[in-house]
């Protein structure tokens, strides 16, 4: 009697565990298959367009807000996006990566086109059937559909007018570029150039490039002031341009009252700068905004909807007034 009531209890434990088993296994594999079938509003786990996006610099504040707005697309669309670039600026290597992207025949890509050496592979990849967006520089000779990001030369006169207004026409100018071969800071300086010229009383009297580092704005800008001791206004084309140009005037015990300083970005650095009175202006560009809608695009191009030539980001003369009225939400 004894007996036949364990085996009893042993069959209906075992009927329950088998059924509880079943359940769970059941219950984990529905789950699996949501993830397979949906994820954003119904869309496939794999995502149904991979784009990439090709920067100057991965260990750059700057680059790093454009990769943020391209990646945050994904919550939002059905994309995976592809952030790439040099960990220092390199354009060969970001040439590279770009023809990497060709080879591994992504949906659409997005770079920057430093100089005129990327027009030959922007053709290339649309040759083979991959759309270009320029991002932040912009190939117009290239077959690229569009471009998004600063209209560099507008950019540099925007900078130029500030300057001149600032120093009612009166200044003895150097100049830090972020390189020379590259399109966008060439433009920068065109444009300050021209807007400066009608002036008597400014004289651009140097002009050196960065690299794009703050190293090397130091070096350039200490030499500079060294050789041309009447220099009393820096303007800096590039984002870390305006940290290097303070740390000369630092080294060489310059005070704020006497040297006007106007550089690029708002970065967390400049923007320290300018509340210390060292940086005077900072010239704002749209990283985050150029990365998210460079992905819009790329989709609308997947989509055969037209785009214009040229997507010009918002770009503005920010003073410390302007981070002080931000702060307390003015
Ligand atoms: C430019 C970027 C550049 C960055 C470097 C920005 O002002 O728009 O192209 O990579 O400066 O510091």
């Amino acid at each position: 009697m004894k007996r036949k009531y364990i085996i009893y209890l042993a069959l209906s434990v075992s009927f329950i565990l088998s059924i509880s088993f079943s359940f769970y296994y059941y219950t984990q594999a529905l789950k699996y298959g949501q993830q397979i079938d949906g994820g954003k509003d119904n869309q496939s786990a794999i995502p149904a367009y991979h784009f990439a996006l090709i920067g100057e610099e991965m260990d750059h504040d700057y680059w790093r807000l454009v990769g943020e707005g391209g990646k945050d697309t994904e919550e939002k669309y059905d994309v995976f996006v592809e952030y790439t670039g040099p960990r220092r600026s390199n354009p060969e290597e970001q040439l590279e990566l770009l023809d990497i992207a060709i080879k591994s025949k992504v949906d659409g890509i997005i770079v920057q086109a430093l100089n005129d050496n990327f027009l030959p592979m922007i053709n290339k990849a649309v040759n083979e059937g991959i759309p270009v967006i320029t991002i932040d520089t912009d190939a117009p000779d290239s077959r690229r559909s569009t471009y998004i990001g600063t209209d560099n030369y507008e950019a540099g006169r925007l900078a130029g007018k500030t300057l001149v207004e600032d120093t009612n026409g009166e200044a003895t100018v150097g100049i830090v570029t972020g390189s020379f071969d590259n399109a966008h800071h060439q433009l920068r300086v065109q444009g300050f150039r021209e807007m400066v010229k009608q002036e008597e009383g400014i004289k651009i009297v140097a002009i050196e490039e960065s690299n794009i580092t703050r190293v090397t704005a130091e070096e350039k800008t200490h030499q500079m002031l060294k050789e041309f001791p009447e220099i009393d206004a820096l303007y800096g084309t590039s984002a870390l341009d305006g940290v290097g140009m303070a740390q000369a005037m630092e080294s060489l015990h310059l005070k704020n009252d006497e040297m006007y300083l106007i550089a690029f970005d708002i970065l967390p650095e400049n923007v320290e700068l300018m509340e210390q009175g060292i940086i005077d202006v900072l010239i704002e560009q749209k990283p985050y905004e150029m990365g998210y809608h460079s992905i819009e695009l790329m989709l609308d191009l997947m989509k055969d909807k037209p785009v214009k030539d040229t997507y010009y980001t918002d770009v503005n003369v920010v003073r410390v007034q302007d981070l002080i009225k931000k702060r307390d939400g003015l």
